[in-house]
C-alpha cells in the first residue's frame, strides 16, 4: 500500500513497535513521534497514514496529537524553542525570558523567524524545575537561563549548530520509544 506522507521506513519503523503494545491504539505515541522525526512536524497526511496503519480513524490520531504539546501540528523553524512556563520557572523569570526572545528574534509565541531558523513556543513543566528558569531546544536542554545566556545559545546555535551552554539530551523514555 502507498501511504501519501510516511516513507516505507517510516511505516515499517512504526510496524517493527507492534509486539511491544497491548494494542494498535497504544501506538499513537510512538506513530506520531516516527511522523515528526520524519516529516519535521504531524501533518494531516501523516494523521491519515498513521491512522490507516494503526486500523483507527484520522480524528482519533488527531485527538491525540492535538493534546501533547511536543506535535507540531504545523512545521518549525530548524530550532524548535521551547520555554517552561510553569509555576517554579514561572517564579524566577521564565515570562522575562520568553519577552527577550520575542524582542530579539522578532517573532511571537507559536511563529517562526523569516530565516526558519528559530520557532518559539511555550510549553509547560519539562521536569527540570531545579534548574529554573528553563527551555528545550530540539532534543538538548538548557537550565538556569539568563537573557545573556539565551542570546549566546541563539549565536551559537546560529554560527556552529550547537551552543556549550547546552545541559544535557532530552530523554524522556516513553517519547523516545526506549
Ligand atoms: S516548572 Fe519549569 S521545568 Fe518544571
Amino acid at each position: 500500500m502507498k501511504y501519501k506522507a510516511l516513507s516505507k521506513e517510516a511505516v515499517s519503523r512504526i510496524k517493527a513497535e507492534f509486539p511491544k503494545y497491548p494494542d494498535l491504539r497504544s501506538l499513537t505515541l510512538p506513530a506520531l513521534r516516527i511522523a515528526q522525526e520524519e516529516i519535521g512536524y504531524v501533518s494531516e497526511a501523516a494523521m491519515i497514514d498513521i491512522a490507516e496503519v494503526l486500523e483507527l480513524t484520522p480524528i482519533q490520531v488527531y485527538d491525540v496529537a492535538t493534546f501533547y504539546s511536543q506535535y507540531n501540528m504545523k512545521p518549525v523553524g530548524k530550532y524548535l524553542l521551547q520555554v517552561c512556563k510553569t509555576l517554579s520557572c514561572s517564579l524566577v523569570g521564565a515570562i522575562s525570558i520568553v519577552e527577550h526572545l520575542q524582542k530579539t528574534l522578532g517573532i511571537g509565541i507559536g511563529e517562526t523567524t523569516e530565516d526558519g531558523y528559530f520557532t518559539l513556543k511555550v510549553v509547560e513543566c519539562l521536569a527540570a524545575c531545579g534548574s529554573a528558569p528553563m527551555m528545550q531546544i530540539n532534543n538538548r536542554y538548557y537550565e538556569q537561563l539568563t537573557p545573556e545566556k539565551v542570546d549566546k545559545i541563539l549565536n551559537d546555535l546560529k554560527q556552529h549548530g550547537e551552543s556549550d551552554l547546552a545541559t544535557g539530551p532530552f530523554m524522556l523514555p516513553i517519547l523516545q520509544g526506549q
